[in-house]
């Protein structure tokens, strides 16, 4: 059984790894497929996440790979990888090393960039990518690339120069996640978009699932749809 990973990554903090580390995990674990997220953020926030979850929703395996000593917030603190996982989703600390890149971009076989509105972090990403592809190597080693726009408020234009950017590299800008409160208390609770009822996170749903089908691979492809993710739409701007 292959294993396929996903790593969320930003030089920048606050940009949304792990609220997209946390939505994708719930997607994947709503059709029933084994998942993990490995947190490599010495402050822990998607194990934290994790360590609010009921036990009764379903199970998304944890991993602590920060270099936080004595481990952190995750009440196991385990450290491995269940080998029994499909879906691999690494959430990478804000400005990285160069060698933990190395390592997460030796681990990955794509990566997910979100980034937020302001034009600092738009300058900012564009740096990283050019890092990515320049010192990450990321053609050559084979991995996907791809852009969300986090924390959309309105059409602002802010994002239109790093979509020519990112365009003209290639690269797909897989759509925009909105800045809304669903994301937040979520996060709150432990739960993912998918493990809500559709009537509480329709418009957040049908915004992630392009990311998630990206982030799949051909994974879902073999599975079944759950009764309960809907089909995208293409009502949001
Ligand atoms: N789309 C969104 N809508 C509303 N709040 C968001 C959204 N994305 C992120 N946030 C909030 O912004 C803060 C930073 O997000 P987070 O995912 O922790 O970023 P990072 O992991 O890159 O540091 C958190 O409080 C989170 O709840
Ligand atoms: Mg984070």
């Amino acid at each position: 059984m292959t294993m396929n990973t996903t790593l969320v990554i930003n030089a920048k903090g606050g940009v949304g790894k792990t609220t997209i580390t946390t939505n994708l995990a719930s997607y994947f674990a709503a059709r029933d497929i084994v998942t993990t997220i490995a947190d490599f953020d010495p402050q822990g926030s998607s194990l934290n996440w994790l360590a609010q979850r009921s036990s009764e929703a379903r199970k998304i395996h944890g991993a602590d790979l920060s270099t936080r000593i004595g481990g952190g917030g995750f009440a196991n603190g385990r450290r491995v990888i269940a080998r029994e996982t499909r879906q691999l989703i690494l959430d990478a600390p804000a400005g990285p090393s160069r060698l933990l890149l190395q390592d997460l971009l030796a681990r990955t076989q794509s990566i997910l960039i979100p980034v937020g509105p302001s034009s600092i972090d738009v300058h900012a990403t564009a740096g990283f990518i050019k890092e990515l592809l320049l010192v990450g190597q990321v053609r050559f080693r084979n991995i996907r690339v791809a852009v969300i726009a986090n924390r959309v408020r309105n059409n602002k234009p802010v994002y239109a120069p790093l979509e020519k950017f990112v365009g003209s590299l290639g690269i797909p800008f897989l759509g925009r996640v909105s800045d809304s409160d669903v994301y937040v208390e979520a996060c709150e609770t432990g739960v993912g978009v998918f493990d809500l009822p559709v009537e509480a996170a329709t418009d957040e749903r049908n915004e992630f699932l392009p990311i998630c089908r990206w982030a799949a691979g051909d994974q879902t492809e073999e599975e079944a749809p759950t009764s309960n993710v809907v089909p995208i739409t293409a009502a949001r701007a």
